[in-house]
């Protein structure tokens, strides 16, 4: 492909911390023009956040921000609002994740811009929908887990609710308003508007939890749910309980311990006994007379005595580190992957061939690792440039808007850039 995906779509990328960065960064590698908007002197807060090297900018920014441009200016001044306005009516998409009503007061609401430019197409992040009680909440990650219902249904039954170390509310957040903007941007093909596009951090944590508001459907109707660790031996409350490890589908599983867990945190495979593969599963396992054994054989007979089958594959994992494990039970097919810590998805070769981890280049850091782009085409492979540094293109970017240099020196005089 000689043209990027996104070529020609211009982006005005006005985010900051997760949500909305990772919508941007990712239609930036899919070749968008993105600028990103942001404080003068005082830049995305991630910039700064969790620094491990003084001065320099933060991996949190650098990982949320690849690909990208920068401008840093002061939107609150009428000479940095008419630059804003300039780039609005040549854009066609600007992304915000601002607190609520911070571009109304910055007088950018979506009233304004679509008067600015009716092909704008406009995403925007919040915790809550407009219609929740909550709307005018300040929102991050872990307190949109909660309110999404991951937080009730992540953890042990007999510990409290706990946050996914998944960006559910975030970076998941901004995907989903990256299928809006992509969806609105198709519709405007054929009716040549813009639309407003919003995605609420609850909603998109209730998006994935889909299959917990089935189970809590199951529980109301039968008082039971099979799959849970809590049957047939524990007992069930009125609202889906915590889980554990237990598989989510019909199918069950558990973190298993593998040789080494003694010392190493992350010796332990996910192993899933699959139904229709249990004649093989025991074979694997070197269980043989479990198959047609009548406590074995099907799903219902084992449920009652599910930990004793684990604690069985365990001692059969024993003396196998994670990695030989799932060596032996790929080739009787049961569904499995070793625990991999972030240590060695950082170094796995198998991530950085595929492009799924990269290295790139930075002014201020030399390299840095980051995650690349989980999607492939087969036409067109992602390139992984680095973030840009703090108003790094903002003279640049002025002059392509027809500043001239005098003008450019008079708002860096007036700090509005
Ligand atoms: N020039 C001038 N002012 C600017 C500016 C610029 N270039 N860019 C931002 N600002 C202003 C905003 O207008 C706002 O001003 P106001 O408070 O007077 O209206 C101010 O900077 C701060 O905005 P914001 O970053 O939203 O506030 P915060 O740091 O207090 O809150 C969040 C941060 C993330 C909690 C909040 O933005 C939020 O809830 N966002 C929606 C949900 C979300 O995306 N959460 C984060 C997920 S990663």
């Amino acid at each position: 492909m000689s043209q990027p995906p996104l070529s020609g779509i211009k982006v005005i990328d006005f985010t900051g911390v997760q949500a909305g960065p990772a919508c941007t960064q990712m239609m930036a590698w899919f070749g968008a023009d993105v600028l990103k908007v942001e404080r003068v002197g005082v830049g995305d807060v991630t910039r700064r956040q969790l620094r491990d090297i003084p001065d320099v900018d933060a991996l949190y920014f650098t990982q949320l921000n690849s690909n990208k441009r920068s401008l840093a200016i002061d939107t609150k001044t009428t000479e940095g609002k008419e630059v804003m306005e300039k780039l609005i009516r040549d854009a066609d998409v600007l992304v915000e994740n601002f607190a609520p009503g911070a571009m109304d007061r910055m007088g950018l609401g979506w009233k304004h811009l679509h008067e600015l430019n009716p092909r704008l197409i406009f995403g925007s992040v919040k915790g809550f929908n407009d219609d929740s009680p909550w709307s005018d909440l300040k929102v991050y990650d872990n307190v949109a887990q909660c309110a999404g219902g991951a937080a009730s249904t992540t953890g042990f039954w007999d510990g409290p609710p706990t946050i996914s170390g998944a960006a559910l509310g975030d970076s998941n957040t901004g995907m989903h308003l990256l299928i809006g903007i992509l969806t609105a941007l198709m519709a405007r093909q054929k009716t040549g508007v813009g639309q407003k596009v919003s995605v609420s951090m609850q909603d998109a944590v209730l998006n994935l939890c889909r299959v917990k508001l089935r189970d809590q459907l199951r529980l109301e109707r039968v008082g039971y749910l099979e799959e849970y660790p809590q049957y047939p031996n524990g007992t069930f409350g009125d609202t889906v309980p915590r889980g554990g490890n237990a598989g989510g589908g019909g199918q069950p599983g558990w973190v298993l311990k593998c040789k080494g867990a003694d010392t190493d945190p992350n010796a332990y495979i996910y192993f899933t006994i699959q139904e229709q593969n249990w004649a093989r599963t025991c074979e694997a396992i070197a269980r043989p007379e479990w198959v047609d054994d009548p406590a074995y054989a099907t799903a219902e007979a084992r449920q009652p005595h599910i930990f004793e089958i684990f604690d069985e594959i365990e001692n059969w994992l024993a003396d196998k580190t994670k990695y030989e494990a799932v060596d032996i039970l790929r080739r009787y097919e049961v569904p499995t992957a070793p625990v991999m810590s972030m240590k060695e998805i950082a170094y796995d070769p198998a991530l950085r061939a595929s492009g799924s981890i990269v290295e790139v280049a930075h002014k201020q850091r030399g390299t840095y690792l980051t995650v690349g782009s989980p999607v492939k085409f087969s036409d067109f492979t992602p390139q992984i440039t680095g973030s840009p540094l703090l108003g790094e293109h903002t003279d640049d970017v002025l002059t392509e808007l027809g500043y001239n240099p005098e003008a450019i020196a008079d708002m860096h005089a007036k700090g509005v850039v």
